[in-house]
């Protein structure tokens, strides 16, 4: 509503099938079906956002840091900037917005930040507008500003159905399964770097889409590892799940290194960090740990949290101690009180 600011927190998410690869770089449209973990708030983006008519432009600050919305031509700007139009011409709202956001982790590092951001972004502009929007409609609206923030709409496991239409209607994530259907699945992250990567995903997708031979292969399997990945959480089958998880991984690192430039986001602590998982299945006999990385250096572990500690051991050993976040399952982004806003409603300022 117009003047009353709206508070959500909202979550990244970690694909078990990643996306990787467009076929429309404009609406983030993918070459292939993804499949993720949503986290819980253990990684968090919160937001505020008020509507008013006091306001001159739609101004944005990005932890502490004002952005340029109205005049930046850069993308990530330009979409935002077109979400704000979109809703305020679905709900008839004529005031700009002040949005604050804050992450709690860091950004551009390969943990999902602008997934996390984007989709956090339209759920707290579209409750602050009352649009009474459902997830659907959300979830593309995500996927225009960030491909892989439009499966952290959903809670659990979620999945992003690649469409097949030109104008992406068909192309949402929905929901696999709830946070509840088998909640002892979680991910341990390990903080290996937090530098800004050389190579934007935004730029790596485009990379790899036009030189990687390798990568033909990749993008027709995935659907079928979807299917695959889907039938084992269903069956909440562990072992199984944990071996097209780390294939998944390195099949798509494997394209980005068959790109050209070749495409470095795995370094050697990260092979290190491999091994070590794999000695540790290797040890146990069966596979209990299952490492998977997105765009970035920062292996996520996906365990069940019997095994946490064991985790957690094996990446203090390689990193030492205390580099890493682990974090259950999301339910989605949700409401917070007035209380929790970042926005100062009397001088229009971030608090
Ligand atoms: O949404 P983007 O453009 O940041 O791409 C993210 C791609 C991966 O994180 C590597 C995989 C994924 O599906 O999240």
């Amino acid at each position: 509503m117009e003047n009353e600011v709206c508070t959500a927190i909202g979550t990244p998410n970690k694909a078990l099938v990643m996306y990787w690869g467009k076929r429309n770089i404009k609406l983030n449209l993918p070459m292939n079906s993804s499949l993720s973990i949503t986290l819980d708030e253990a990684l968090n983006t919160r937001t505020s956002v008020l509507f008013s008519t006091k306001l001159k432009n739609d101004i944005m600050y990005l932890d502490g840091q004002k952005q340029e919305l109205v005049t930046s031509s850069e993308r990530k700007i330009s979409v935002l900037r077109s979400t704000l139009d979109e809703v305020r011409k679905q709900s008839g709202i004529k005031g700009h917005a002040l949005i604050v956001t804050q992450n709690s982790f860091p950004k551009s590092v390969g943990l999902a930040s602008s997934a996390s951001g984007a989709a956090t972004f339209v759920y707290t502009v579209t409750k602050a507008a009352g649009l009474a929007m459902g997830k659907d409609d959300m979830s593309i609206m995500i996927r225009n500003i960030s491909g892989s923030g439009c499966r952290s709409i959903f809670g659990g496991f979620s999945a992003w159905n690649k469409g097949t239409k030109s104008n992406g209607e068909d192309s949402y994530a929905y929901q696999v399964v709830d946070q509840n259907y088998w909640p002892e699945v979680i991910d341990v992250i390990g903080l290996v770097s937090s530098v800004k990567k050389k190579i934007s995903s935004d730029e790596g997708h485009v990379i790899t889409t036009k030189t990687s031979q390798l990568y033909t292969a990749r993008f027709t399997q995935c659907e079928e590892t979807v299917a695959e990945v889907v039938d084992k959480i269903k069956k909440r089958d562990f072992e199984a799940l944990a071996y097209l998880v780390m294939k998944d991984s390195n099949n798509m690192h494997a394209a980005m290194l068959d790109s050209w430039p070749p495409i470095m986001y795995l370094t050697d602590k990260s092979r290190e960090i491999m091994e070590r998982v794999h000695e540790l299945n290797d040890s146990e006999g069966k596979a209990v740990a299952a490492y998977t990385f997105d765009a970035g250096p920062n292996p996520h572990i996906i365990t069940i949290k019997k095994h946490e500690r064991k985790v957690v051991e094996l990446l203090d050993s390689v990193l030492g101690e205390g580099k890493h976040y682990v974090a259950g399952q999301g339910a989605g982004p949700r409401l917070l009180k007035d209380s929790d806003s970042l926005i100062d409603l009397d001088k229009l300022k971030p608090r």
